[in-house]
């Protein structure tokens, strides 16, 4: 919740008001770091939307976290599309991005905008895309038709097999000065932010302090505008991934299982359910249906 959502003072909700892209430009401006996650689904965007998150990003992390690809190259536009419109329904401040799947913008400037165009149908307020001056003539398309892109750079996990793995990315001055051109060109053809993955810091702070728009860190220090995670890795529900970029904030993996271990325990013995979850006929009703069953059986 920001100073500016109000509390509704008959039944206490918070009226949260939504945030633009430009309330997202006002924060670099301002010096104030922008928090961003990832989620997926409904339950846990409005978690995330009333625990006052910036910008939910619907990552195509989805693969992997929710639908347990080996890699994020295998989700596709119908997939995307579900899981931002359960983000859409369980959003009203944080902005939204939608994750551009491989192949749903390479494959020609016509199908970029139709698939951003579905993106922004289910309710999202942006989109994003991976890549640096291939993609430069895409972002200013579709900023000019009116879709705010986030760019991004560096470790680009849609084609990070078919390059150079996961290293991390501006270790020599010749990437370095690669990282800061194609952060430029993004810039320039309208990009609203730009995430930047598994940057070295000393590249990721010139890139900060020179560009006008966010730069929105995963695995790139701390000198950059913001910050994003993966919900899954923050919360210790995904534990296959382990690069040291990843705090984890909760082990939400064991505290489930040790619930579910319970559960399974209490339906076994008879201990769930109790009085406490059962309902009953009205009162006199059982009686008669008592002596019903009795005459049948009779
Ligand atoms: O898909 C995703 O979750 C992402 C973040 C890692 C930035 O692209």
């Amino acid at each position: 919740m920001s100073s500016n959502d109000k509390i509704d003072t008959n039944n206490q909700v918070p009226i949260l008001t939504k945030l633009t892209v430009n309330d997202i430009l006002r924060k670099k401006n301002e010096g104030r770091r922008i928090a961003m996650i990832t989620a997926y689904d409904y339950c846990m965007s409005r978690i995330c939307d009333y625990a006052g998150i910036d910008i939910i990003l619907v990552g195509d992390s989805a693969a992997t976290v929710m639908l347990g690809y080996k890699n994020t190259r295998k989700t596709t536009m119908e997939e995307m599309l579900v899981f931002c419109r359960a983000v859409s329904n369980g959003t009203k401040r944080a902005l939204i991005v939608g994750d551009m799947p491989f192949g749903s913008y390479q494959t020609g400037m016509n199908n970029a905008v139709t698939n951003a165009v579905r993106f922004m149908r289910t309710g999202c307020d942006a989109v994003k895309l991976e890549g640096g001056v291939e993609v430069v003539s895409i972002v200013k398309r579709l900023t000019e038709m009116g879709i705010p892109v986030m760019g991004h750079i560096g470790l680009k996990p849609q084609t990070t097999s078919l390059t150079r793995g996961f290293d991390s990315h501006g270790a020599t001055v010749e990437e370095a000065v690669k990282l800061i051109e194609e952060s430029k060109a993004l810039e320039e053809a309208g990009a609203f932010a730009i995430v930047l993955e598994k940057v070295t810091s000393e590249v990721s702070k010139i890139i900060t302090n020179h560009s006008r728009i966010p730069i929105i860190g995963i695995g790139s220090g701390p000198m950059i505008d913001g910050q994003v995670l993966v919900l899954h890795d923050l919360l210790g529900l995904y534990n296959e991934f382990n690069p040291k970029f990843i705090k984890r904030y909760l082990d939400l993996s064991k505290l489930i299982s040790k619930a579910i271990t319970q559960y399974c325990s209490e339906v076994r013995e008879g201990i769930f359910p109790n009085e406490d979850h059962t309902y009953h006929m009205q009162n006199g009703e059982n009686e008669k249906l008592q002596k019903m069953v009795g005459r049948q059986q009779n």
